[in-house]
């Protein structure tokens, strides 16, 4: 059940791709809430399905899709039920928005930023250019970045100003939701504080929820009050932000944290032995075993649920299963 007060629940998200090699189990049993104006980190390494779950939740996907199911309930209504059209008008853009992992380097070269950003406008909303463009130009503003940066080309601005007009893009429609894969992924420590001070103060102001997606748990805890790790395509750990930085329970997340040279300053860091798993054909059991030093039998045969370990804490490990 989702709780009354969620603005995005959802449960048992799964997708799979179809490749020459085989379908890639890329998500699986994915089930979170989000009240308003929460902002949850979604982290895990490179390859766990993080940039799948943001495309899964705007239903932006590739042509090689095997499977795709589960629900998405936004403000009570289970969006995966509509047809592409009206998650088209309704949905994507209006209500939940995205900032693509890469977005600032995805600029057509030929357009004005100004243009660009106010294209969801006169699109989607197909309000007249000019209007559109006053409103571009009065968001970039907020963004930090002078107006008249509207009338320059995506080659004429710096990484960090791109990512600040795409981020005016993602809230030209005034979504509720925004998703930011890997905002700052690309650019400098300065200008990755930069744009996480700007991520703040826009959410304060515009009362936005965020999911925003890193593989940098510094960076996650300079903005999210809830936490996600994921690994191999599925949530292990769920928490509020507080309680997974100071008493995280899965040895992934255990290894995360030490591993993140920002958090552990009294320490060096440690790094997690071994590779991801393929997820063609993923680990049986617990798909964490072949890489957790706490593996016992059980581990690689039984694959454990999410156990509640606390009030806002919830763990997919054997170790806090029943029965062990
Ligand atoms: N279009 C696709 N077709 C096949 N496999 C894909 C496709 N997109 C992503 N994958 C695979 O799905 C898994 C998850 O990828 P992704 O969601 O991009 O991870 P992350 O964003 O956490 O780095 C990876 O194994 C990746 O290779
Ligand atoms: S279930 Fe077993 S293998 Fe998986 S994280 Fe827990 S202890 Fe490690
Ligand atoms: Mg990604």
């Amino acid at each position: 059940m989702s709780s009354s007060k969620s603005v995005l629940s959802v449960r048992d998200l799964k997708l799979y791709y179809r490749t020459r090699k085989g379908v890639v189990k890329a998500l699986e049993e994915i089930n979170f809430d989000l009240e308003k104006e929460d902002t949850l980190a979604v982290v895990g390494e490179s390859g766990c399905g993080k940039s799948t779950l943001a495309r899964a939740l705007v239903r932006v996907l590739p042509r090689n899709i095997h499977t795709y199911e589960g629900k998405v309930i936004l403000e009570g209504r289970n969006v995966m039920e509509l047809n592409e059209e009206d998650f088209r008008r309704e949905i994507r853009w209006r209500k939940i928005s995205i900032v693509f992992q890469g977005a600032m380097n995805s600029f057509n070269p030929v357009y004005k930023i100004g243009y660009q950003v106010a294209e969801p406008l006169i699109i989607h909303d197909h309000l007249e250019k000019k209007e559109a463009l006053k409103r571009a130009r009065q968001l970039i503003e907020l963004m930090g970045m002078p107006g008249v940066f509207a009338d320059r080309y995506p080659f004429e601005l710096s990484g960090g100003m791109k990512q600040r007009a795409a981020i005016a893009m993602a809230l030209i429609t005034n979504p509720e939701i925004v998703i930011l894969d890997e905002p700052t992924s690309a650019l400098d420590v300065l200008t990755q504080a930069n744009i996480i001070n700007l991520l703040k103060k826009i959410k304060n102001e515009f009362k936005l929820t965020y999911i925003f997606i890193t593989h940098d748990l510094g960076l996650a805890s300079e903005l999210a009050n809830r936490v996600a790790v994921i690994y191999a395509g599925k949530m292990v750990e769920l928490s509020s932000a507080d309680i997974f930085y100071t008493q995280p329970k899965h040895p992934y997340s255990k290894g995360l944290l030490a591993s993140a040279p920002t958090l552990s300053t009294d320490r060096r860091p440690e790094f997690i032995t071994g590779v991801p798993p393929s997820l063609i054909d993923p680990p049986s059991g617990c798909r964490f075993h072949p890489r957790c030093r706490f593996a016992w039998e059980k581990c690689s045969s039984e694959e454990p649920a999410m156990f509640q370990v606390g009030e806002d804490h919830l763990v997919r490990c054997w170790l806090y299963g029943d029965g062990k």
